[in-house]
């Protein structure tokens, strides 16, 4: 006898599949809070959450999987939560890394790194270097990421590249030197924690994404709710501007 849970992976197995889901990680903190452990044993529990849902988009054959880890205002939190969160990135960095070159994962790393430690970004460059050549999931990890820089940095890596553009560019000049360019668009955003916004996160690529918000904080999420998020995802119409009769033909 088959599950609910069951049942809905030959459904959504059968659909569109999202080649590119990008998420929101949010709620740890809150998520510890309420079972009277601090804010970071929720950021520890997030990176269980993570694994998971990595294991699953491998599973359901998902391109590529893009998580926001840190954003551009979380230098704005209390220095010894900030100083966690970047000691944890860099073990995870060290203790993943051979499980997502023997699986297949090729690793990406958006954001900027000025802040980032020396150790921190040889690490980086080293998990990079490792996984460049897989040809499985892309898992993009943003870390010191923020839309308004992305597009900032574009604009002045495409004038510095071709200074004649000063005089007038289009979305097809940028478009290649956003941080995402090796990426189609994300077709589904998900956000935990119950917030509903972007908050900074990929505000360019995001202009078509379909945005799925749930209230379960980031260490409650799994492969079943990302099989629930997808099943919900394979219910939309996408339009692209045009209207509904016009996508049959
Ligand atoms: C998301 O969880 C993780 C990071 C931003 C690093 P939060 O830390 O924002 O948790 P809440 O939203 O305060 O519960
Ligand atoms: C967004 O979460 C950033 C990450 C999950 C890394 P926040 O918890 O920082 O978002 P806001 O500030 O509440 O919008
Ligand atoms: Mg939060």
């Amino acid at each position: 006898m088959f599950s609910r849970a069951s049942e809905q992976i030959v459904d959504i197995v059968q659909g569109k599949i999202p080649q590119h889901i990008a998420i929101i990680m949010d709620g740890n903190g809150r998520w510890a809070k309420k079972r009277m452990m601090p804010r970071v044993y929720g950021h520890k529990k997030g990176v269980d959450a993570l694994r998971d849902v990595i294991r699953a988009c491998d599973e359901f054959n998902i391109g590529y999987l893009t998580v926001f880890a840190f954003s551009s205002e979380n230098w704005r939190r209390p220095a010894d939560e900030v100083t966690f969160l970047m000691g944890l990135f860099l073990q995870v960095l060290d203790t993943e890394i051979e499980r997502m070159v023997r699986n297949n994962i090729r690793l990406k790393i958006i954001g900027n790194r000025e802040r980032f430690s020396p150790e921190l970004v040889r690490m980086i460059e080293q998990a990079e270097n490792l996984t460049a050549a897989n040809t499985g999931l892309c898992l993009t990890i943003a870390a010191d990421y923020g839309g308004h820089w992305d597009v900032l940095q574009a604009t002045k890596a495409m004038l510095k590249a071709q200074p004649e553009l000063l005089d007038g560019f289009g979305e097809e000049d940028i478009a290649p030197f956003l941080s995402m360019a090796y990426a189609p668009n994300p077709d589904l955003f998900i956000r935990t924690g119950g917030e509903q916004r972007i908050s900074n996160f990929l505000l360019w690529q995001l202009a078509y994404t379909e945005l799925y918000f749930t209230d379960l904080a980031w260490p409650e999420f799994g492969r079943e709710q990302l099989v629930e998020s997808i099943a919900w995802y394979q219910q939309r119409e996408r339009r692209f501007g045009r209207i509904s009769e016009q996508l049959s033909e």
